[in-house]
């Protein structure tokens, strides 16, 4: 069914981002200037227990699950979590700005069928008002997301498990553009009426959220990430994959490893970034995004922005909301400075919370 109504709050939900190579949880607490770390808490995953965002391994979630929520204090009882990769489908239409909302559901239904590969009665829907459409002012730009039920009731039974609600299953790249209030002031004086491309490079998913004005225009997905880096230092050094991982992590390999490894992933990351921008741009009408900002566990690696920068000409930093509008007590910040990186989606989820709310 879609929702119509607005009330006022929404509960207070922790953000959890359920990665491939770890679940990352946190809460958040709204303040005049900004928002602050309530608790936080990223757990390793085992290799294949999550794969492309879908749950393989229920029991190894779970466990993972169990100490995520044991970390959060026991009134914490709802979640807002996130689905993507192929069970997902999103669409920006355009509709008349008169219609009432109840024509504008019938409408959404004709078109989410045309858009899905899918028998209607497998998915759900949802769509939210974008801005009025820049070309034709009697239009309004509405987002339609669908997903396949049976992936949203994957992460509402891994939640339930460890006794959370899921009051929210976002779409990840929604999540991340969402992220961008938080690191809005990181950026240069104007950059909220700017185009701005958040990219959150993972250990298997690139995720691309392009935001306009403060709001999510486009999202796109590719199997890219630090895996594949972790799997070239394994195959060419001749190591386990967890030994590659450690000394990625590190550094902590022979000199030619610049040359050799980091390089050619550099090459495959701007590649794949680069295919992105184009899809963006030919779908916006876009010559170009004014910023790019970075963030996941693979923007770490050193350099990576600088190379961005150096090869697209667009100013690009690591997303670092510490330099924004969030804060957190001392000890957390000390914590979390050098990996906050790798919570911009479940920040976004988190945020959820002081979102509008349609019931
Ligand atoms: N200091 C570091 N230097 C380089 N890579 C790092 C560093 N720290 C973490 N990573 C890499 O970041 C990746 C994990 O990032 P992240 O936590 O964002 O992934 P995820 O959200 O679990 O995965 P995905 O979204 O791709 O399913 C791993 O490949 C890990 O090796
Ligand atoms: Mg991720």
């Amino acid at each position: 069914m879609l929702g119509n109504l607005w009330t006022k709050s929404a509960p207070q939900m922790v953000g959890i981002d359920i990665g491939s190579h770890e679940i990352k949880a946190v809460l958040l607490s709204k303040h005049t200037d900004g928002f602050k770390i309530v608790n936080h808490i990223s757990v390793p995953l085992r290799k294949g227990a999550v794969v492309d965002h879908d749950i393989r391994e229920q029991e190894s979630v779970s466990e993972a699950l169990s100490i995520v929520k044991r970390r959060f204090p026991k009134s914490v009882k709802y979640a807002a979590a996130s689905v993507s990769g192929s069970a997902v489908m999103t669409k920006v239409i355009y509709m008349d700005a008169s219609l009432s909302e109840e024509d504008m559901e019938s409408q959404i239904e004709i078109e989410a069928d045309n858009l899905i590969p899918y028998s209607l009665d497998e998915v759900s829907i949802d769509f939210e008002t974008l801005n009025v459409n820049s070309a034709d002012p009697s239009k309004v730009d509405v987002l339609l997301s669908a997903c396949r039920t049976e992936n949203i009731d994957a992460k509402i039974d891994a939640l339930d498990q460890v006794d959370l609600e899921a009051k929210v299953i976002d779409v990840e790249g929604y999540a991340l553009g969402r992220s961008f209030e938080l690191i809005v002031d990181q950026l240069p004086e104007g950059a909220s009426d700017k185009v701005v491309a958040m990219i959150d490079i993972g250990a298997n998913i690139l995720t691309f959220a392009a935001v306009e004005k403060g709001e999510t225009t486009f999202i796109r997905e590719q199997t890219f990430g630090g895996e594949q880096f972790t799997q070239s230092i394994q195959s060419f050094y001749g190591m386990t994959n967890e030994d590659a991982e450690k000394a990625k992590v590190t550094g902590e390999l022979p000199r030619d490893y610049m040359f050799e490894v980091l390089s050619p992933f550099q090459t495959q990351l701007l590649q794949q970034i680069k295919r992105t921008l184009q899809i963006f741009c030919t779908s916006s009408g876009k010559e170009n995004v004014d910023y790019i900002v970075l963030s996941g566990g693979t923007a770490r690696l050193e350099g990576i922005a600088n190379v961005i920068m150096s090869e697209l000409g667009t100013q690009t930093i690591i997303a670092n909301p510490f330099k924004g509008c969030l804060s957190a007590d001392d000890k957390d910040t000390e914590i979390l400075q050098n990996n906050i990186g790798k919570y911009m989606v479940a920040f976004g989820l988190a945020l959820r919370s002081y979102a509008q709310w349609r019931t």
